[in-house]
């Protein structure tokens, strides 16, 4: 490999690097004063759209995220803007239409977008098709992604194929995408290998992260192999959960000869200006030098850090941490059984908490979550591997598997809500925010209306300002969308028995609500389990300065859970599936309780007094686990009274619903 090669550098500084440190809560304000200096440093691209950016935008700081675009575009006229796009999924986790997809790439693209990264969590390239065919149309660069992953199925010849039939749909490049950190240099440099000589001519990015501390090695030996771009960021935004620092790779490939044409006074400034934010976020907490670690534990169990530390958290929170071994034996199980899909972003959180809930429920696939079930129908894709027939039948009865490309099933949806939402939206950008992030969009834009109640820091302004929007009104933030979330919460709020800041969280981890809620003053009622017992606490959105401290909690032993709180073992009858009746609790006669099969949270009540249901219909959802978890009737009936209400904690055998 020639050693004068060129090459290109990614600065992830204000997505991936903002989204992995400091949950995505960097405004625009803090970083316009750099946007013109680090458009002169010489960048392949620089990332600053796309994943968390664009709800966080919405929901926390009170932006519109396409202004946010064209500003740093007429800031940075002559460096190439990249966002991440998760195909048909756009920014989010479901499949949305052909015409939204379209509709998303052309005004990305109208607002300043160069190059287009699209991936697919579970590789099905049917899933990429629709948006790298759009950004071709409109001009774009269609970058071409490969999420990585380890399984018996996924080969070198895999990969392979997969970058020939993305190079056939008309991408002018291809990324690793390493999201979890966890391929080492040996994989990195097989890997790159195999696609630069199945596909020379187009380019090849790798796009990893610190958290395992492989980063730099990984990057190094790809660029032996024949990587073309490497993802980095601005050293004091770098390392840890983030990516490997610009400044040392620069230095390390020039070294070995490489030709890197990134301009180092502009560098140096660069850093001096993010050393500044850094010291703002550790100062009021969002950024935990935690964070700024290196965790080599998921390389023990080869599974991503934030699913193990998700695994843990989710056992703490049932009273199982004893149950840790046998969680940890049964995820690779329940991975073979799905098809191995990559264990990324919704699919870890997915597959992990299905591994717990086998273990806890006493009997593998009793219950399944919401996720589960529409992943077996086929709703995420293709698998990468069959799924376990058997199972699939367990779990999905008789609903049918989707047939094809499940966005084909999909009815167009932008004109419709364009009519809908009428002068609302000012223009066709809102009609697409508000498909994105319905509830959050409309809540920006009735702040946009009332000239946004002006604020001094984001966070404060949201506890606050009296005319933003409550953040109880928001539904909680797929918490997904963040790389890093920790608690950082007093001990008396946290999720468990056991106090002091949990586990780093990174990659894919989704937090408790409790802990998003502590972080983000979010007001609401929560259960915390000490010694056993529950207790209710309401948490209240905070006067104080200290923006993320948790309000002053008030802790009663839940009074309306006559039943003790005993760990969690088998989750009591009906399970979310149509199933047989409930052992019933002293009903009246006639009367049928249907009870929650496990502790969690109300998300959402799908029933009224007086409607009739039939057996099998969602009553209740429950958020529990990190899963929505359908509560179905059991028996055909009429609704007599409903118990549950949204947003309240609830317990195994606590009663949701009375059917008559
Ligand atoms: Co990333």
């Amino acid at each position: 490999m020639s050693k004068t090669r060129k090459v290109g550098f990614t600065e992830t500084v204000l997505r991936d690097a903002n989204q992995s440190l400091i949950a995505t809560r960097l405004p625009y304000s803090k970083f316009e004063p750099i946007l013109e200096t680090m458009d002169k440093a010489g960048y392949y691209s620089a990332e600053v759209w796309g994943g968390a950016t664009f709800d966080v935008c919405l929901r926390y700081l009170q932006e519109d995220p396409w202004e946010r675009l064209r500003k740093i575009r007429a800031k940075m006229p002559n460096t190439k803007l990249q966002m991440l796009l998760r195909g048909q999924n756009i920014l989010g986790y479901k499949h949305y239409p052909d015409d939204v997809v379209r509709k998303f790439v052309e005004y990305s693209i109208k607002n300043g977008i160069d190059i287009i990264r699209i991936f697919d969590a579970l590789n099905d390239a049917r899933n990429l098709e629709v948006a790298i065919d759009e950004t071709v149309k409109r001009g774009g660069h269609a970058s071409g992604t490969i999420c990585f992953t380890t399984s018996p199925v996924h080969t070198l010849e895999k990969n392979v194929q997969m970058v020939k039939d993305l190079k056939s749909m008309g991408v002018k490049s291809i990324c690793i995408k390493d999201m979890a950190g966890i391929m080492g240099p040996k994989e990195s440099y097989d890997l790159v290998s195999a696609i630069k000589d199945a596909v020379p001519e187009l380019p090849l990015v790798i796009h990893t992260h610190c958290t395992t501390g492989l980063a730099f090695m990984t990057c190094l030996k790809g660029v032996e192999a024949g990587a073309d771009v490497i993802d980095t960021a601005i050293s004091p935004m770098s390392g840890g959960t983030a990516q490997p620092a610009t400044e040392t790779l620069a230095y390390a490939l020039r070294s070995f000869g490489y030709e890197v044409d990134l301009n180092d006074k502009v560098l140096i400034e660069m850093a001096d200006f993010f050393k500044g934010v850094r010291a703002d976020f550790i100062k009021d907490g969002t950024l935990d030098p935690i964070s700024m670690a290196t965790d080599t534990q998921c390389l023990n169990y080869q599974i991503p850090g934030g699913m193990l530390s998700n695994l843990i958290s989710q056992l703490k929170m049932m009273n199982a941490i004893d149950k840790l071994d046998q969680a940890l034996a049964e995820t690779p199980k329940v991975r073979a059984d799905l098809g191995y899909p990559p264990l990324v972003t919704p699919t870890s959180q997915m597959v992990g908490s299905q591994a717990v809930q086998n273990v806890l429920a006493g009997e593998r696939y009793k219950v399944v979550g919401k996720e589960i079930k529409a992943y077996c129908r086929g709703e995420y894709g293709r698998t990468p591997a069959p799924i376990d027939p058997e199972i699939q039948k367990k779990i999905l009865g008789n609903t049918p598997v989707v047939e094809g490309r499940f966005a084909d099933s999909l009815a167009p949806e932008f004109e419709k809500t364009k009519a809908e939402l009428g002068a609302t939206a000012k223009c066709d950008e809102d009609v697409l925010s508000y498909i994105a992030f319905p509830q959050v969009a409309m809540a920006f834009f009735k702040d946009r209306e009332a000239g946004f109640p002006k604020k001094e820091e984001p966070k404060k302004a949201a506890a606050a300002a009296p005319a933003a929007p409550k953040a109880s009104d928001l539904p909680p933030m797929p918490a997904w969308q963040g790389h890093v979330y920790y608690a950082n919460v007093p001990a008396s709020v946290s999720n468990g028995v056991t106090a002091r800041p949990i586990q780093p969280f990174a990659a894919s981890y989704q937090p408790p609500h409790l802990v998003m809620g502590a972080r983000d003053n979010c007001p609401g009622t929560y259960t915390i389990t000490i010694d056993g017992k529950p207790y209710a606490v309401s948490v209240a959105a905070a006067d104080g300065p200290a923006p993320a401290a948790a309000a002053p909690v008030a802790a009663a032993p839940v009074a309306a859970a006559p039943a003790p709180a005993a760990p969690v073992a088998a989750p009591a009858a009906p399970a979310p599936a149509p199933a047989p009746a409930p052992a019933p609790a002293a009903p009246a006669a006639g009367e049928t309780p249907v009870p929650s099969p496990m502790p969690g949270n109300v998300f959402k009540v799908d029933c009224k007094p007086g409607q009739a249901v039939k057996a099998g219909d969602v009553l209740v959802i429950l958020e529990a686990m990190k899963m929505e978890i359908e509560v179905t009737a059991p028996v055909d009936g009429t609704v007599k009274s409903v118990s549950a209400s949204v947003g309240t904690a609830v317990n195994t055998d606590d009663l949701l619903v009375t059917l008559g």
